[in-house]
């Protein structure tokens, strides 16, 4: 039996006859707000996860310019906070959730505007597609923005942006939102209208204590729940993904698989995932390679940093170009193929899954 078939089999009692005894009975369990598990069997215990969530594309030619209209018609600033605008899966409802467990949004700000600082309990991170000039504020230590970088703010800790330059600039955020609205978790606080502090150094505090690799300050030896290295640099990214490809070419292991280039950012105190609740990773592929299908409990969004690729979601097809953004719910079986040399972030909820114990992958090899 395929996976598809099993999906779709019932387990309900189809020997059971309606009778008015058995009617009334019902309307008793509805009146004692009760419900008898051997009526939704189907929707409770399903043969394999079956998201409401539906595999889905935004287009960044599409993001962008409204990014832009709302950046001439909605002052940023406190109350509203953020000229974020989410990424709404059409699976859920109305809900502003890429999944059900990611917050997913693009991120405008405008020449010289700032973002008040506020904090939350809510884990969120950014990533850069195109652009630079705006310095992202953590707990008083300003942090620049880049193309490619990928860039940190663990829960609670306080944040603002402000853009230093006469340009707008955009990027995307991933929070766990959905998750921490679902397990009302969510605490929030207002700081100051201005960020902390308007430097805008090239190279963060954080940075300057934590990002050498291999290397740990013997001040800070405690492991901690976070990574505190607020930003991971392109410049590193692209080296590291350049010489696992240089190093397959050379005959040596270093590839997830032929042509298929990827890192994982990680907290330098634990080797483990930079949030406890998202993982975020980087893939690059070789022109003309592909990847095999996979299915993975727990979902995921990409977006397309750079080149040009075709990205197989649920058995549909979508060129995607760069910014492009894509969520794959959870199972839904997803494959890569690459039409240049083609490069992908892409950040899930992979943490959370793992440390509940329902992490599983099914790779279909051709
Ligand atoms: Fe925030």
């Amino acid at each position: 039996m395929t996976i598809e078939a099993e999906g779709v089999a019932e387990l309900q009692n189809a020997e059971l006859e309606m009778t008015p005894e058995l009617a009334e009975l019902y309307r008793d369990f509805d009146a004692h707000h009760l419900a008898p598990l051997w009526t939704q069997t189907s929707d409770v215990l399903t043969f394999h996860p079956r998201s409401e969530a539906v595999p889905f594309v935004w287009r960044w030619r599409d993001l962008y310019p409204l990014a832009e209209r709302s950046g001439e018609l909605v002052p940023v600033g406190r109350g509203g906070e953020r000229r974020a605008i989410a990424l709404a899966n059409p699976g859920l409802r109305g809900a502003p959730y890429a999944s059900p467990t990611i917050w997913a949004a693009i991120q405008y700000l405008g020449p010289r505007e700032t973002a008040p600082e506020h904090r939350h309990a809510q884990n969120a991170f950014r990533f850069v597609v195109e652009g630079e000039g705006v310095w992202t504020v953590v707990n008083g230590d300003p942090v620049a923005m880049r193309r490619g970088d990928f860039l940190l703010t663990p829960g609670w800790n306080f944040h603002g942006h402000h853009n230093d330059t006469d340009h707008p600039m955009a990027w995307i955020d991933g929070l766990d939102v959905p998750l921490s609205d679902y397990i009302d978790v969510g605490f929030f606080e207002y700081g100051t209208e201005r960020v902390t502090d308007e430097a805008s150094p090239d190279v963060s505090r954080s940075e300057r204590l934590w990002a050498y690799p291999g290397l740990r300050p013997l001040s800070a030896l405690d492991d901690r729940v976070s990574s505190p290295l607020s930003a991971y640099r392109w410049e590193h990214t692209d080296r590291a993904l350049t010489a696992q490809l240089e190093l397959e070419d050379e005959g040596h292991p270093a590839t997830v698989e032929q042509g298929h280039a990827a890192i994982r950012y990680v907290n330098p105190t634990t080797g483990g995932d930079v949030m406890p609740t998202l993982r975020a990773e980087f893939h690059r592929l070789r022109s003309g390679a592909l990847t095999p299908e996979r299915h993975e409990v727990g979902s995921s969004v990409w977006q397309v940093f750079d080149g040009r690729g075709t990205f197989v979601v649920g058995g549909v097809r979508h060129a995607l170009e760069k910014g492009d953004l894509v969520v794959v719910p959870s199972w839904i079986p997803w494959s890569i193929e690459a039409k240049s040399e083609f490069d992908l972030f892409r950040f899930n909820d992979g943490p959370v899954i793992e440390r509940l114990g329902f992490a599983r992958t099914l790779v279909s090899r051709s």
